[in-house]
C-alpha cells in the first residue's frame, strides 16, 4: 500500500523518497522538445542503449518549495536552476529543456502535488528534483538525439541529521572531480564518484567528506553534496571559488544576504586547509544541506573543531535565520528570488 499525505508525521521525516504519485515528462525528439506533461507514474521505460544508461549523460536538479504561514507556497529562485540546468546541459552535450518551460513545469508539478507541500512550521520541505536524460539507441561513444526531461517531487526532512546541529567532517583522500572536467555541472557522475568518500565518512562517524581542490589538495572545495563557508576571526564570510565546485545558488544567496543584511565583508577565493585555524565558524551550504553547522573537521589523525561541537555559532545562526527567513516568505528577499507556485 502506498504512502498518503496524512500518514506522514512532517516534524520527523528525512531525506529520502516517497512516491508522491504525480511527476512531468517531456521528451526531446527530431530537433524539438513536445509540451511535456504530468503523468501519474514514477517509472519511465527507455531504450537499454541509451547513453544516460551507459555513458552517464545525463544532469539534474535540486529546489524546494516552501509553505509559508499564509499557505501560499514559495519556490526560491528557480530560474537559477533553470540556468544552471541548461549550463550542465551543454556540457555534456543535451539539449537544454528551454528556461521559461523549466520553470512552468516546476509549478505545474509541486501544484499538482499540492498536498504533499509540507505544513509551515514543522521545517519539512517539498523537494523537486528535475532531471535531463540522453535517451535512444547508441553503442559507440556519442551524444544522443533524443531525451527526456522529467521532475519528481519528494517530501524531506533535514539532509545532515539534526540540522542546525553541529556535525563533524573529514576531509577525503578521494577526488570528486578533475581540475578541468564536470566538477561545476550537475551531473551524475560527480555523485557516483563521491559514494566512497561518503561511505567512509560513515563508517568512521562522519556526517560526510570534504573533498579539496584536485590539483593540488590544499584546498577546501565541496562538503560532499554542498558548498563551504567560513567566518573568519575578523567576520569575514569566505567560500571556495574554483573551476571545480559546483556554483552553488545558496552559496551565492548567502553571499549577497552576508554582504547586504549582516554587514559582513565577503571573500570568494582560496581557503587553505591548513590554515583553518583562522576561521571561528564553517558550515555546509545548499538546498538539501540548507545550512549546516561545520563542529569540526578532521584530516588523519589532526582534527580542528570550530565555534563547538554542540552549539551553532551566532553568524552561521544569522545567516539560516535570513536565508530560512525569506525561503518560508517571514523576511522580504531581494527582488527576483521568490516565485509564488
Ligand atoms: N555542491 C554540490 C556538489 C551539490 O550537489 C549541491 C546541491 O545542489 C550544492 C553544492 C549546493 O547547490 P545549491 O545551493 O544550488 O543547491
Ligand atoms: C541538493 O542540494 O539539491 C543536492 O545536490 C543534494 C543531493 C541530494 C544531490
Amino acid at each position: 500500500m502506498s504512502v498518503k499525505p496524512q500518514d506522514l508525521n512532517w516534524e520527523t521525516l528525512g531525506f529520502g523518497y516517497i512516491n508522491t504519485g504525480k511527476s512531468f515528462r517531456a521528451y526531446y525528439k527530431d530537433g524539438k522538445w513536445d509540451g511535456g506533461q504530468v503523468v501519474e507514474a514514477n517509472t519511465i521505460t527507455i531504450s537499454e542503449a541509451s547513453p544516460a544508461v551507459h555513458l552517464g549523460q545525463q544532469c539534474f536538479e535540486g529546489l524546494k518549495a516552501y509553505r509559508t504561514k499564509d499557505g501560499s507556497v514559495n519556490l526560491f529562485r528557480v530560474d537559477e536552476n533553470a540556468k544552471r540546468l541548461a549550463r550542465s546541459a551543454d556540457q555534456v552535450m543535451l539539449p537544454p529543456y528551454p528556461e521559461d518551460a523549466f520553470v512552468e513545469a516546476v509549478k505545474e508539478i509541486v501544484r499538482a502535488n499540492e498536498e504533499w507541500i509540507p505544513p509551515y512550521g514543522t521545517g519539512a520541505t517539498l523537494y523537486i528534483r528535475p532531471f535531463l536524460i540522453g535517451v535512444g539507441d547508441i553503442v559507440g561513444v556519442s551524444p544522443a538525439s533524443e531525451a527526456l526531461f522529467g521532475i519528481y517531487v519528494t517530501p524531506v526532512g533535514a539532509y545532515f541529521k539534526g540540522g542546525l546541529q553541529p556535525a563533524p567532517f573529514m576531509v577525503s583522500e578521494y577526488d570528486r572531480a578533475a581540475p578541468r572536467g564536470t566538477g561545476s555541472a550537475k551531473v551524475g557522475g560527480n555523485y557516483a564518484s563521491s559514494f566512497k568518500a561518503g561511505k567512509e565518512a560513515q563508517v568512521h562517524n562522519f556526517a560526510d567528506s570534504i573533498f579539496l581542490d584536485p590539483a593540488t589538495h590544499t584546498k577546501i572545495e565541496e562538503v560532499g553534496a554542498a558548498n563551504f563557508f567560513a567566518i573568519t576571526e575578523d567576520d569575514v564570510f569566505v567560500t571556495p571559488k574554483s573551476p571545480s565546485i559546483l556554483p552553488s545558488i545558496t552559496k551565492y544567496s548567502l553571499l549577497h544576504l552576508a554582504e547586504h543584511v549582516l554587514g559582513l565583508e565577503t571573500f570568494e577565493g582560496d581557503v587553505f586547509i591548513d590554515q583553518l585555524d583562522h576561521y571561528k565558524e564553517a558550515g555546509a551550504m545548499g538546498t538539501a544541506a540548507v545550512i549546516t553547522p561545520i563542529g569540526s573537521i578532521t584530516q588523519g589523525d589532526k582534527k580542528h573543531v570550530f565555534y563547538s561541537e554542540t552549539e551553532v555559532g551566532p553568524l552561521t545562526r544569522a545567516l539560516y535565520d535570513e536565508l530560512t527567513g525569506i525561503q518560508f516568505g517571514e523576511k522580504e528577499g531581494p527582488e527576483g528570488w521568490i516565485q509564488k507556485v
